[in-house]
């Protein structure tokens, strides 16, 4: 198997740290690069976060610059699911050892994507900031994007454990307007689809029987995230990144329908809302394809097997 090339913009966040080790263990994923942008924590907490998560893992020669912090065009408003540090409840990964690299994140991507002979896959799990920037300042690297699989936006299945918004999309949702009308080509992981991926009973089991470090440290990240899940929504954590990086790597695990994209910038209530023309009534083309559907069983296979040896 020929590994997939990619970049990997996060703002970990357990299940960005999930999405990391998939990353990491997968054969079917080279990643060349991790870039961090604020979200679930400030700029400073999700790439410390992201340097200690790489070298538990055995990661630390992947290079990782660090990105924006704050939103482009609003003020910051942090996550809330993840705890002070960004990464509460693994008080025994130690602090990390190696460092950034000097460029900032939106360069780093740049220069990352311009070597590219020819395009690859992007990843982004956090609020698009670093990604959105990048369409502004280095234009001329887009055509290097052969894919960019973004964990973001709910489209229609709201309800009422769906909020109207999801977080990444209004975070930063100028930076999703930026880049929806960049013409890069985008799948969007919503909160349709990872409000499916839940880890619940079964699914703990499986994961105490795992047994390995990695193992036990997933296990003990989605204890801090089932907690705060059940508390609030009444469900198990929901696998949101996790599932944006393993449909790079299975992309068979969600079914797609392309679809136009708006994004709400205004109003107090619906700003960051993303919103589907399913029927083509404003008769604007297609600017991203959104994932309708998901193999969970099959989601949740591939996580423990990149998890199990
Ligand atoms: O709405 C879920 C998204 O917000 C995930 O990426 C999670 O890490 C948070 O960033
Ligand atoms: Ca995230």
């Amino acid at each position: 198997m020929t590994a997939t090339p990619i970049l990997f913009d996060c703002d970990p966040g357990h299940d960005d740290a999930i999405a990391l080790v998939m990353a990491h263990r997968s054969p079917a994923i080279d990643l060349l690069g991790v870039t961090t942008t604020c979200g679930n924590a400030e700029i400073e907490k999700t790439t410390a976060n992201c340097l200690r998560i790489l070298e538990f893992i055995g990661a630390q020669d992947v290079p990782v610059a660090r990105g924006c912090h704050r939103p482009l065009a609003r003020p910051l408003v942090l996550g809330t699911a993840d705890g002070p540090s960004g990464l509460e409840g693994s008080p025994y990964l130690p602090p990390a050892q190696g460092k950034v690299v000097s460029q900032h994140a939106v360069d780093f991507l740049a220069g990352k994507l311009a070597a590219q002979r020819e395009p690859i896959d992007v990843v982004a799990t956090g609020p698009l900031c670093n990604i959105g920037l990048l369409v502004l300042k280095h234009p001329q690297v887009l055509p290097k994007i052969k894919e960019l699989t973004w964990m973001g936006g709910v489209f229609y299945r709201k309800s009422e454990i769906i909020t109207p918004t999801e977080f990444n999309a209004f975070c930063d949702p100028e930076a999703l307007k930026i880049v929806l009308d960049s013409g890069i080509p985008i799948t969007m992981v919503g909160l349709d689809v990872t409000m499916q991926v839940l880890v619940e009973a079964p699914q703990f089991a499986e994961f105490e029987r795992i047994g390995t470090p990695l193992g036990k440290v997933v296990l003990d990240w989605l204890k801090f995230y089932e907690k705060l899940h059940r508390n609030s929504m009444g469900i198990g954590g929901a696998m949101h990144d996790p599932l944006a990086l393993a449909a790079v790597i299975d992309p068979t695990l969600i079914r797609t329908r392309p679809v136009h994209i708006g994004v709400n910038l205004a109003g107090s209530y619906c700003f960051g809302a993303t919103v589907a023309d399913f029927w083509n009534e404003r008769g604007e083309r297609p600017n991203a394809k959104i994932a309708c559907d998901v193999d969970s069983d099959r989601f949740f296979d591939l996580l423990y097997s990149l998890l199990r040896d």
